[in-house]
């Protein structure tokens, strides 16, 4: 027993002498091991039983490529992002419903995240983030008021005056201009971005920096399809194309569209939303599907809507992942859209479309794929791996 204690702390001592500088992919014991945008985690769904640096973070196509169309960009977006995992529903009650995220959305937005899907019901006279029963909110299935959340957005907007956010609504809210108020109420409406200016016949949107300009930064869609006229709230299948959401959206190489949505090739709407994600959220499992399940379904979906790749890719546990995870997913798909090379890292400010310096081979390596996999030399022998694990696990609980 000494032995090992001595051992594990030759090696905590000779990761953390080298720490706070490890990459995607290497292995590390504590998320402060990690560069910036990473944070440190295991994959046991996949096998990955060795912690790592794992992706937390896309790139920011608009800081890569400035001056295109809001729909020549992709963003990552969080499925029922305001049901945090352990979090007590504000009613006091103990929440009884599945969660899908580990994040406040300020944290979420601070990530990289700039979609947003919320379900909004009335609840005790208010407007609630809530799951439901018979489309009925609960004590024990409501979170929290909708104004907290859309407050966290108005304080990032206001704070990150070039940054632009998308709120997807599954709405259930039949109070009179309920949505309206709330929106209002949360100082929202000076960024709201006018459903007379999204594009009605698959044209493109307006720039970027046009929209940052005019300060119409928040663009937000409903699945009510009268709020568009009664509310401005803009109807989301209007301009959207959408895949299957759930269990259905997750076969291998199909890409069928939401009943809601027309099908995907359907080019009269300009923005193309990828669903990946389970019926029921899984914590455990979500880094495997988050990982090359996810980036193939990207690729099939974009295929399916006829070679345009999603705008918006929208997951359950958006951190977790064996590595460049649903981040990774969003860096692919804007390099595509933005630049026309296979991850937007390639992408450079005035450069024509398609030329990329960088081989297609390199870009296309498999997530997790052996050269990203190790930091040290001896990941392929498998005693010395297990006697390495039981020594980080030693060590983790050292420091816990
Ligand atoms: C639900 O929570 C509210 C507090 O927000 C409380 O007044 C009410 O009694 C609770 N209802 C039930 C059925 O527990
Ligand atoms: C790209 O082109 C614009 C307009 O011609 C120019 O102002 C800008 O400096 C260029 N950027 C780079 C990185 O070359």
């Amino acid at each position: 027993m000494e032995k090992l204690i001595f051992a594990a702390i030759i090696v905590a001592a000779l990761l953390l002498g080298s720490s706070s500088a490890l990459k995607e992919g290497q292995t590390c014991v504590a998320d402060g091991n990690c560069n910036s945008g990473l944070h440190c985690e295991t994959c046991l769904a996949n096998g990955n039983v060795r912690p790592r640096c794992t992706r937390l973070q896309p790139i920011s196509p608009t800081t890569k490529v400035k001056g295109l169309p809001f729909n020549h960009y992709s963003w990552l977006t969080t499925h029922n992002a305001f049901a945090r995992l352990g979090e007590r529903s504000a009613t006091g009650s103990v929440i009884l419903a599945p969660t899908n995220q580990q994040d406040s959305i300020t944290t979420q937005l601070n990530h990289g995240v700039r979609g947003l899907m919320l379900d909004m019901y009335d609840f005790q006279n208010d407007i609630w983030l809530c799951h439901s029963f018979g489309g009925q909110c609960y004590n024990y299935t409501a979170f929290q008021p909708a104004i907290n959340v859309l407050k966290e957005i108005q304080v990032f907007l206001e704070a990150n005056p070039s940054e632009i956010v998308t709120i997807i609504i599954e709405d259930y809210v039949t109070s009179p201009k309920g949505l309206t108020k709330v929106f209002d109420a949360a100082g929202l409406r000076k960024y709201w971005f006018p459903v007379s200016r999204m594009p009605k016949n698959g044209g493109d949107w307006p720039i970027v920096d046009d929209m940052v300009q005019k300060n119409q930064r928040l663009v937000v869609f409903t699945s009510k399809a009268a709020k568009e006229a009664s509310e401005g709230i803009a109807y989301e299948w209007r301009y959207v194309v959408e895949n299957q959401y759930g269990n259905g959206g997750m076969i291998a190489g199909s890409c069928p569209n939401r009943a809601e949505s027309p099908v995907l090739n359907t080019k009269s709407r300009s923005l193309v939303l990828v669903n990946f994600f389970r019926d029921l959220p899984d914590v455990t499992q979500s880094c495997k599907d988050n990982s090359t399940p996810l980036l193939s379904i990207v690729k099939t979906c974009s295929d399916a809507a006829g070679k345009r790749w999603p705008n918006f890719i929208a997951v359950d546990f958006y951190k977790r992942s064996d590595g460049g995870g649903a981040p990774e997913a969003v860096d692919v798909a804007n390099g595509h859209l933005v630049c026309g090379c296979g991850n937007i890292a390639d992408c450079k400010a005035n450069m024509t479309f398609g030329e990329c310096d960088i081989p297609e081979a390199s870009v296309a390596a498999p997530p997790g794929a052996v050269s990203k996999d190790t930091s040290f030399g001896y990941e392929n022998c498998r005693p010395v791996q297990f006697w390495w694990l039981f020594t980080l696990f030693l060590v983790k609980l050292m420091l816990s």
